[in-house]
């Protein structure tokens, strides 16, 4: 059985990928959906004391990064794939995934990346993202799902798929969302990676992604002589705001690998 690996996006956690799940499971294939390190439903014992929050007490945002979660996927599909998956990636998940392909490209077998891009990012964003570490760490996460929803959906989207992501949301710790911001604003250019691959590649945007847009998904595309494929009706979460259409893209690369 073929094995595929579902990288989520920020702030969110393995449930964002049900639909896609399902869809994969029924064609037969065994999905993986590991949930990067402080992400996820707490653990029930987790929150009852402050020695349950490590990044929080001490100065310890370093421990995520986006090369310690290659490796930690690495891991996962030698230990459940034997050795070798398909890895799709979503935004961060498809940074991790870049990471994942220069430490480990035997780990890979083809890659699909959706609304995420290459490039490092600028002294702008990267100032927002250590600013947002600043609001949740006085504030907690309230203000991370009003910032971060608009930009995930197309105005749009219906009230199902809005009440499922803010429902992802609410449940990540603060110390995820700080560990994450921290990551993404330190990961390396991964641009020079592109046209370096020799695996199957496949490329997805939400037509009206307005973080990473289907041109700048497009050129990705070519860089790495990959197919590229844009969903109508669907902004940065595409895989939630249009499933169906996502489910048959990614069907139509990975039956063919
Ligand atoms: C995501 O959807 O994972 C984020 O938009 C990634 C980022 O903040 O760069």
């Amino acid at each position: 059985m073929k094995t595929i690996v579902l990288l989520h996006g920020f702030p969110l956690d393995a449930g964002m990928w049900e639909p896609q799940r399902d869809a994969l499971e029924n064609a037969g294939f065994h999905v993986i959906t590991p949930t990067m390190p402080f992400f996820g439903p707490p653990p029930l014992a987790v929150g009852r004391n402050a020695a349950d929050y490590p990044l929080l007490q001490a100065p310890a945002l370093e421990v995520s990064s986006m090369e310690s979660w290659a490796r930690k996927v690495n891991e996962i599909i030698v230990h459940e794939a034997g050795g070798k998956a398909i890895v799709a990636g979503l935004s961060m998940g498809g940074y991790v995934l870049m990471a994942l392909l220069r430490a480990h490209p035997e780990a890979v077998r083809a890659a699909i990346f959706l609304d995420t891009k290459a490039a490092e990012d600028s002294p702008e964003p990267r100032v927002g993202r250590l600013k947002m570490i600043e609001d949740v760490k006085a504030h907690g996460t309230a203000g991370v799902i009003q910032t971060m929803l608009p930009k995930l959906l197309t105005p749009q989207a219906d009230e199902g798929v809005r009440k499922t992501l803010r429902t992802i949301m609410a449940r990540q710790r603060p110390e995820a969302v700080c560990g994450a911001q921290w990551a993404m604003a330190h990961r390396r250019d991964q641009t020079d990676l592109l046209p370096s691959l020799e695996i199957p590649t496949l490329f997805i945007a939400g037509a009206a992604d307005a973080l990473t847009t289907p041109t700048m998904m497009a050129q990705m595309a070519e860089q790495a002589r990959g197919k590229f494929v844009e969903i109508p009706r669907a902004g940065h979460q595409s895989n939630l705001e249009q499933p169906d259409a996502v489910n048959a893209a990614l069907l139509a690369f990975v039956t063919g690998i």
